[in-house]
């Protein structure tokens, strides 16, 4: 199996950076190659720094792919999918590259962004950077514990990882990320059941209502879903909050070994089924989305000439 990219299935950490850049023209001459480089000295600083758990990974953006990689794209890869309905948006907002960052420590996470742009400078330019934080016990600022249902051990790579269908992909990853503001106010104005209600899980215990219990817009009765097989259709979220005090809210991932997934379960959040949308909605809005790949080492490796 290639080696996969340490960050797509590392365990929660203290601190994230995230950094969103668009490619310079022309810079895909040289770019495998710093990205190669890259994706090793992470690999290198994680074990430098496993005291404060460091993880990182790089993804290529779905309409950047073609350009940085024409030799081959993966089966799947395919631009964000935009949903809309009444007021309620997931807007895409293409960007070339992410790098994600994670430690324990907001000094070395810092010291890693500042390599990673010393490397691409000239090559690309900072389009956002996010630094998000560990809140509480791996609450979202909603107050709800996230990540509970996340696949756990060996399990997380079977559900983040392309496996052997798609052989020069092997060990890569399908990333979606959005940014989503919460509206604060409106949600603390709420009642302990409607909020609860939302989620479908309790908030101080997290516990998971029955099945009877859960309303058709809890937000957790519209991701989960099983595809045709019956099978259920999971995410590895790595997603963690991000903020000020002028917008805060959740900084959405997901790593899977197909992007369908993530579509579906976002389509039935915005379009809903019938009448019943995902509630969360009501209180909070993406404002960016991109679709990315994040490749296993071997592949940025070889499609460096190295
Ligand atoms: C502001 C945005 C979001 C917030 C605050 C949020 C929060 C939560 C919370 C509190 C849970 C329950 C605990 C857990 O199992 O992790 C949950 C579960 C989950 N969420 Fe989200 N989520 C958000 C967006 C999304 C999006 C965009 C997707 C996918 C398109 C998604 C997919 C899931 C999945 C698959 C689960 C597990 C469901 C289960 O198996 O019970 N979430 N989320």
């Amino acid at each position: 199996m290639p080696r996969e990219q340490g960050g797509i299935c590392a365990e929660g950490n203290l601190h994230g950076l995230y950094l969103m850049f668009n490619a310079s023209e022309g810079a895909e001459a040289t770019l495998p190659r710093v990205l190669a480089g890259l994706a090793s000295w992470l690999q290198t600083s994680a074990d430098r720094n496993a005291d404060s758990a460091f993880n990182g990974f790089i993804a290529i953006g779905a309409n950047y792919w073609d350009t940085l990689y024409p030799q081959g794209r993966p089966a799947e890869l395919a631009p964000f999918p935009q949903f809309e309905q009444e007021d309620r948006i997931a807007p895409s907002q293409p960007v070339d590259l992410f790098i994600h960052l994670r430690s324990d420590r907001l000094d070395i996470n810092h010291v890693a962004a500042m390599e990673v742009c010393r490397r691409l400078t000239g090559l690309a330019e900072l389009v956002e950077e996010v630094r998000s934080f560990r809140y509480l016990d791996s609450r979202d600022l909603t107050g709800f514990v996230d990540g509970t249902e996340n696949p756990t051990g060996a399990h997380r790579r079977q559900v983040a990882l392309v496996g052997s269908e798609d052989p020069a992909f092997t060990g890569g990853s399908y990333v979606h990320t959005q940014r989503y503001v919460h509206n604060m106010g409106l949600w603390e104005r709420q009642s302990l059941k409607t909020q609860e209600d939302t989620i479908g899980r309790t908030k101080v215990d997290n516990v998971e209502y029955k099945r009877e219990d859960k309303p058709p817009f809890a937000h957790i009765k519209r991701v989960n879903l099983k595809d045709s097989d019956g099978n259920s259709m999971e995410l590895l979220r790595q997603s963690m909050p991000y903020g000020n005090m002028q917008e805060q809210g959740l900084f959405f991932i997901a790593c899977c070994a197909t992007p369908r997934n993530f579509t579906a379960q976002l389509e039935s959040m915005v379009m809903g089924e019938g009448e019943h949308f995902d509630h969360l909605l009501k209180y909070t809005q993406a404002v960016s989305g991109a679709a990315f790949f994040a490749p296993s080492i071997d592949f940025l490796e070889q499609a460096a000439g190295l």
